[in-house]
């Protein structure tokens, strides 16, 4: 793993974003796998920047994301496709037919993850996945549990999680109790890893991911076992390593 320290937020979402730009310059047409979330905000900016500079294009690129909520459709101003076309889609030049993210509107779930993960394997996998982590080591909606999950699934959220993102909705109540995630299988696949983490809070989970044991108590753990990972933190989240 090459992991990466910086000074503050800005500066690690710099750092990531030229990860993602290098990636852009060398493979045009490059399959990026993407995240939602707090994190990658400041990097999604910088890409704006980017490509308004003319630095970079994703006009030839397609990207996936990892997740979306269950029976939000797009237009849900806390969906992630919402947030994907208002950070990053909407501002730069990629063809928003070759942008996917889970159809959170299908109601048939085994079919929605089926049809996300053939589409993956269609566009020839994911040449980098950017990844955000949760506090209790999640990557995509792959929670803490028995055994690392495959492929994209259906998965019911930990109260965890649900207390989490209910800052971004009016109350914990209203935030959906099920998503669609890229399973781990889906996510090692990619062959490359870009992990993004910020703050404080995320010290010791990150200790727990980089240095602990792999195990699927603590999801994330696995990108150890993974070819090409980079690692991007600000000092506080390197605070414990
Ligand atoms: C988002 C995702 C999640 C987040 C994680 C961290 O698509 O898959 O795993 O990356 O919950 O979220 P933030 O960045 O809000 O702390």
């Amino acid at each position: 793993m090459n992991v990466v320290v910086t000074e503050n937020y800005e500066e690690m979402s710099v750092a990531a974003a030229n990860v993602i730009a290098e990636q852009l310059k060398a493979k045009p047409d490059s399959v990026l796998g993407l995240a939602t979330g707090t994190t990658p905000i400041g990097l999604y900016a910088e890409l704006v920047r980017a490509c308004d500079a003319g630095e970079i294009s994703f006009a030839n690129a397609q990207s996936f994301n990892l997740d979306e909520y269950r029976g939000l459709p797009g237009t849900h101003d806390q969906s992630y496709r919402y947030f994907m076309q208002d950070n990053l889609f909407d501002h730069v030049d990629i063809d928003v037919e070759k942008t996917h993210v889970p159809d959170g509107s299908m109601e048939d779930a085994q079919a929605a993850c089926d049809a996300y993960e053939q589409a993956i394997t269609q566009a020839g996998g994911v040449d980098l996945q950017l990844l955000g982590l949760g506090h209790n080591g999640h990557i995509g909606f792959n929670e803490p549990c028995d055994s690392f999950p495959v492929t994209t699934h259906c998965v019911e959220l930990t109260e965890s999680t649900i207390q989490a993102n209910s800052r971004l909705f009016d109350s914990a109540d209203e935030v959906p109790r099920e998503a669609y995630t890229m399973g781990i299988g889906t996510i090692m696949k990619a062959r490359k890893i870009l992990l993004v983490v910020n703050g404080s809070g995320k010290a010791e989970i990150v200790r727990d991911v980089l240095r602990g044991p792999v195990v699927p108590q603590v999801p994330a753990s696995i990108l150890q076992l993974h070819p090409d990972v980079t690692v991007v933190l600000d000092k506080e989240a390197a605070a414990a390593l």
